[in-house]
């Protein structure tokens, strides 16, 4: 089975990737190796015969001939602007990539279903996100798939158009897609802008996380590998134009959250010392938490890390891996991003 991957070079798909390459499945990576991308990231993969790296852009009409040409069995949709602070600062791309690069994916393959070029088994996987949902106050259930979207901010507003739009497809023109929402992912390969791996790098260099706010804002957290898991059962087995939710099962405060990563990787020290608190992020959403019983009773998943499991194994990665986060850090976008904003 030969799958397209795009966002192929981001955190997620990177961790797919490799789980896609371990089942001998044929993985075509597409990326246009945006900021948020590293070209090392491929580079364990290339000596496989199975992998081949594209660089383009879904937004691209050649998207149309590659799809053609290579006759995939899924297209698995990663590709993204990701972080909600640089959409709150300029959302432009955010609104091209999120939903004219999805529309632009799901029209190629819809015309190529007509033609007869895809198969009947054909899927089109797009990875949302529980963002799509807003917020949850502290005594509410989590969200199920039939929770109502509420997007808070620019990025969450954009994933959820691009979700709906498939979702549209599916009822409109019984186009083969499933939609997957997952809660925060923490592990190997993502990038320092996001809360964990930057309070990691911080820490090691002995300076202060910025907390935003008053620290009690709450995520679910789910190891990546999980998360991949849960995407390989959504391709196996999904069922077209359903939607499945993945979560840790692990909600905790960021300032706990940040508390526990100080703790293991100082032992003994106070945490105190390595936190300041910051303006807050504007429209921040007070708690997301994740349902995830579909998912187990129709795919026979469940995460299988702690958050402690797998906050032990996201150290030692990165501490293996020093220099991988030390050439995002010292690059001059990341210094100008930190500038901008905080
Ligand atoms: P990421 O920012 O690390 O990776 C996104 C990748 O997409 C990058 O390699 C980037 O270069 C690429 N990309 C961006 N624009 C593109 C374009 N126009 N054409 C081709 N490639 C492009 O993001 P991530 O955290 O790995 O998230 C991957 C997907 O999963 C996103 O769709 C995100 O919304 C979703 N998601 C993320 C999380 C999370 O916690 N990180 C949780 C749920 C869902
Ligand atoms: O829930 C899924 C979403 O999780 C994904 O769809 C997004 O792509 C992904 O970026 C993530 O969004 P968040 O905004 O929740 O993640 P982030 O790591 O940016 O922030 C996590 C929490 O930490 C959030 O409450 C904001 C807070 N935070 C973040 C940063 C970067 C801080 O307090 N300080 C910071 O410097």
């Amino acid at each position: 089975m030969k799958i397209l991957v795009t966002g192929g070079n981001g955190f997620i798909a990177t961790n797919f990737n490799r789980l896609l390459l371990e089942k001998n499945y044929y993985v075509d990576s597409l990326d246009n190796l945006s900021y948020a991308s590293n070209k090392v990231n491929h580079s364990d993969f290339l000596s496989d015969d199975n992998f081949t790296f594209i660089h383009s852009d879904i937004r691209n009409d050649e998207i149309y001939e590659y799809i053609k040409k290579n006759k995939y069995t899924a297209v698995i949709n990663f590709a993204a602007e990701s972080h909600v602070d640089r959409s709150i600062k300029n959302d432009s791309e955010f609104l091209s990539t999120n939903i004219n690069g999805t529309h632009n994916l799901i029209t190629a393959c819809k015309r190529l279903i007509s033609e007869r070029v895809l198969k009947s088994d054909f899927k089109f996987i797009q990875i949302s996100t529980d963002e799509v949902y807003g917020s949850l106050n502290n005594n509410d259930n989590p969200f199920t798939e039939s929770s109502i979207l509420k997007p808070s901010n620019p990025y969450s507003a954009t994933k959820a158009s691009a979700d709906l739009l498939c979702l549209s497809y599916y009822k409109t023109y019984e186009f083969p897609v499933i939609v997957s929402r997952c809660s925060n992912n923490y592990g190997p390969y993502q990038h320092p802008e996001k809360l964990i791996p930057l309070s990691i790098s911080k820490v090691k260099q002995d300076l202060k996380v910025p907390i935003y706010g008053n620290g009690q804002q709450i995520r679910d957290w789910i190891h990546v590998d999980d998360h991949c898991r849960g995407i390989l059962a959504v391709l196996e087995n999904g069922v077209t134009g359903q939607i499945y939710n993945f979560g840790g099962s692990s909600e905790l405060a960021n300032i706990d959250c940040v508390k526990t990563l100080i703790e293991n990787l100082k032992p003994g020290k106070n945490p105190k010392k390595y936190v300041e608190f910051v303006k807050d992020r504007p429209g921040h959403d007070i708690r997301y938490a994740i349902d995830s019983s579909k998912a187990f009773q129709q795919l026979s998943w469940e995460a299988q890390n702690t958050f402690s499991q797998g906050i032990a194994k996201t150290i030692s990665w990165y501490s293996h891996n020093s220099k991988w986060l030390e050439d995002i850090t010292n690059n001059e976008e990341y210094k100008k991003w930190e500038k901008t904003n905080y």
